[in-house]
């Protein structure tokens, strides 16, 4: 029997430090043998929001102790891995930068191919992970920094259906947490308040719900939760904008999946419709919910995949260096970080759909 590849997945482009290593079984399904992520929310708490210098300091000084515990952890040999795949772009290029070098570097030290991965197509085929899916399928990104649906095709074929145009989902749930004195990352306390809540207390703004087809817009709403937010006194008011927020939310999300739906199957006629939600905003049980039923209604299978492999992670990094590697593409040791690189080069540059602007 031929040896499996053997891959080193790395992940830095922002506030996670991770390494992972994968390989595939004898019917050809990736399998996760290490997958170590070392989140920097005490590093960035105190100042609400990702810092880059101190993000991409925190990664130097883990990213070898990661990398050497991913390797442990899988009971592989360093000289058994085949390739090493980092993530390059899009993101922070500060922390992008440092797991690309080390990347690259360890796979010239061991003399391997170096493979260079977008992370977004890392989530885009993380549900691959574990399982037998094939595709298409359809895609809802639901993270701190993307937001966004993609008709999954293939490796390498994405076609974006819609994008947030301003904020992120996850954004949107953390800043409305610090509006309302929660700290970073608030969105998980979010979901926590709204349980005590009125969801029909406030009547909240949902913008481009009648226009641009599936595309997203919540930077709105984080304006009318501002003005909102000076008149609070009570915590009962407090837990009511949780609850209305969320709700509002829901309906955008109910809304926006009907549309790129009816989008993706006109791309695809396909008898077999499978929705993934990925993203840490997939972990709300709310938002889970409503999409579960979404889906039964228009005869959709939902898929959740596992939330280790749903926040930012580098076993999803891996399983596309492991695609690549058997397709024998690799890339050079002089592969630029990239921060801004969308999955389909034909949409256009939004934010949330691979940019920072
Ligand atoms: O994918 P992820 O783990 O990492 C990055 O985007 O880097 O997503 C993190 C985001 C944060 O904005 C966090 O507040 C949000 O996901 N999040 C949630 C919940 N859990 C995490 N938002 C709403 N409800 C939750 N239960
Ligand atoms: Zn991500």
């Amino acid at each position: 029997m031929s040896k499996k590849p053997l891959i080193l997945g790395i992940e830095t482009s922002c506030d996670e430090t991770a390494a992972s290593i994968i390989t595939e079984n004898d019917q050809g399904i990736p399998i996760v043998l290490s997958n170590i992520v070392s989140s920097q929310v005490d590093v960035h708490k105190e100042f609400g929001g990702v810092v880059p210098e101190l993000a991409a300091r925190s990664h130097v000084e883990k990213i070898d102790l990661i990398v050497q515990k991913a390797i442990n952890d899988s009971g592989k040999k360093i000289e058994d891995i085949d390739a090493v795949a980092s993530t390059a772009g899009p993101g922070l290029i500060v922390c992008l930068s440092v797991g690309l070098s080390f990347g690259k570097a360890f796979a010239a030290s061991l003399n391997k191919p170096f493979i260079a991965v977008n992370h977004l197509e890392g989530h885009a085929l993380s549900p691959k992970i574990n399982s037998k899916l094939n595709y298409p399928y359809l895609l809802l990104l639901i993270s701190g920094g993307h937001s966004q649906f993609l008709n999954v095709q293939g490796l390498g074929k994405y076609v974006r259906l819609g994008t947030t145009i301003d904020d992120a989902l996850g954004e949107a749930f953390d800043k409305t947490a610090k509006l309302l004195g929660i700290d970073f990352p608030g969105g998980p306390q979010i979901e926590i308040l709204a349980k005590k809540g009125d969801p029909n207390k406030y009547d909240l703004p949902k913008p481009i719900f009648n226009k641009g087809g599936c595309n997203l817009s919540f930077a709105g709403l984080k304006t009318a939760i501002l003005k909102i937010s000076k008149n609070i006194k009570t915590d009962q008011e407090k837990f009511n904008l949780a609850a209305s927020f969320q709700r509002t939310i829901e309906q955008i999300l109910y809304k926006k999946t009907k549309i790129a739906f009816s989008e993706f199957q006109n791309q695809n006629k396909t008898e077999e419709k499978i929705l993934v939600i990925a993203g840490g905003v997939a972990a709300n049980k709310n938002i889970r919910s409503m999409l579960t039923n979404l889906c039964k209604e228009e005869n959709y299978q939902s898929i959740f995949p596992p939330l280790e492999l749903c926040g930012d992670n580098a076993a999803m990094i891996a399983m596309v260096g492991l695609e690549k590697f058997k397709l024998k593409q690799f890339d050079n040791l002089d592969y630029p970080a990239k921060p801004r690189w969308q999955l389909d080069a034909k949409a256009a540059f939004l934010k949330g759909a691979g940019v920072q602007l």
